[in-house]
């Protein structure tokens, strides 16, 4: 079989070190991958946003199986139009992808099917979203209707910060188109679960829940970033919390979405608050998480593909999908400056005996030598039977890594270890 995978980060590289899996597998082409990737697979220039490209290389090269994995594409419909010409995908269609894509889509669905989440207001002007704010409550937390590479959420402690965050993304456009339309919501408290799981429209599997750290510093201090490293399971998401989640949440979202002829297939990934009144919905993501992928997937004991293709067959209700018991811990190496400023072309190096996976991120080849090129670098992922085991060999393998102004929290795993005491 010849597979395609469409996009070029820590996440597609776990999911491609995962496919591999698969003996199967002939060739897997990424689109269009990362000099990590191209030691996994054949890596094609061409952009995961170039939905014309994508197509015309399925067809050129007879591809099988397509699985698209970043957010911009299956907003912009990829899905669709690889199956226009044939090419079965893993991945929801354009329709379904609105569940990302757009925040005032999946706030009215949730209001109208009763899964929990935030309250909330939609404002399409900063005039009357100014006005709202005087006699809201503080802290409040504003975020741009559309893709906003995850940054399109500010939390306002107060009203000057409120207003300043109106202005940003209504009138500034920092998220350009995405911020005509914003929704001001309810402030929740709690500890945070991801839940990805797979999904052909029918049945809902969620897999292993995992825990991000999106801030940049340890402690949970710092700006926000694209995740920082992540653990699973998620102690915090014990079989009551899961119990209640897919009854609440995931089956009810699952079939919302066909009620309104969006019928769901892939990766849906609920982002969790466990509140004092029970787990509620933060977010929808249509995709697999990064990088919670990179822990997820390396606990996942039955064929990748097997579980992709029933998600697009329909067939998920007969397939198996097992999970090991055990822990897994990645720790992000970053550009020291990231999520702001920071220099690249830094030679990365790995030892001999590295007892873990190294999911790269952001690097390129020059002749022989892996150069960084982007922010957050690579995840370091490590497997074990418990947490704490989990992430001590998860660090003792970041000591085998090495770049110039490498970058890295220190505590990735801590929170858990606490909450699981
Ligand atoms: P998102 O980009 O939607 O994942 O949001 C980024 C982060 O903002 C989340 O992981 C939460 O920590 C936080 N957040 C989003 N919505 C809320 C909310 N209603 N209350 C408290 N924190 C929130
Ligand atoms: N880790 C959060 C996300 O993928 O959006």
């Amino acid at each position: 079989m010849k597979l395609m995978v469409v996009g070029g980060g820590g996440r597609e590289h776990a999911i491609i070190r995962s496919l591999k899996k698969n003996p199967t597998i002939t060739e897997i082409f990424a689109l269009p991958g990362n000099g990590g990737i191209a030691q996994d697979a054949t890596c094609v220039d061409v952009g995961a946003k170039d939905i014309d490209g994508i197509v015309r290389f399925a067809k050129e090269h007879a591809i099988d199986f397509a699985v698209v994995a970043p957010d911009d594409p299956l907003v912009l419909g990829a899905v669709d139009a690889l199956e226009v010409v044939g090419v079965p995908c893993f991945g929801p269609n354009k329709a379904a992808a609105v569940i990302e894509g757009s925040k005032v889509f999946s706030k009215d669905l949730m209001k109208r099917y009763n899964i929990p989440t935030a309250a909330y207001e939609v404002f399409t002007d900063a005039q009357t979203a100014l006005a709202y704010l005087e006699s809201a409550p503080m802290p409040t937390v504003i975020k741009a209707d559309g893709l906003a590479l995850g940054k399109g959420v500010i939390i306002a402690q107060d009203l000057d910060e409120a207003k300043d965050a109106v202005k940003t993304i209504m009138s500034d456009r920092k998220f350009g188109d995405s911020g005509s339309r914003i929704v001001i919501e309810e402030f929740l408290t709690g500890p945070e679960v991801s839940v990805l799981s797979f999904t052909d429209g029918k049945t809902v599997v969620p897999m292993v829940s995992s825990m991000d750290h999106k801030r940049a510093l340890d402690g949970d201090r710092g700006l926000n970033t694209g995740g920082m490293g992540t653990i699973a399971p998620n102690p915090y998401y014990t079989p009551d919390v899961a119990k209640r989640c897919m009854e609440e949440i995931f089956l009810p979202t699952v079939n919302a979405m066909n009620a309104e002829g969006r019928t769901f297939k892939g990766c849906l990934y609920f982002g969790l608050m466990l509140t004092p009144q029970g787990p509620k919905v933060i977010e929808y993501n249509c995709r697999f998480g990064d990088p919670e992928t990179q822990v997820v997937l390396p606990l996942l004991e039955s064929d990748l593909l097997t579980v992709m293709q029933a998600c697009a067959n329909g067939t998920l209700a007969s397939t198996e999908v097992k999970f090991s018991a055990g822990s897994a811990c990645c720790v992000v190496m970053a550009s020291a400056g990231y999520p702001e400023a920071y220099e690249k072309g830094f030679v990365i190096t790995v030892d001999e005996g590295l007892d873990g996976e190294v999911y790269i991120a952001g690097a390129k080849w020059e002749g022989d030598k892996l150069l960084t090129s982007g922010g957050r670098v690579l995840g370091v992922v490590a497997t074990a039977d418990t947490l704490s085991a989990a992430i001590e060999k998860a660090y003792a393998q970041v000591e085998k890594v090495h770049f110039d102004n490498a970058f890295y929290r220190k505590d990735i795993g801590q929170r858990a270890l606490q909450a699981g005491k």
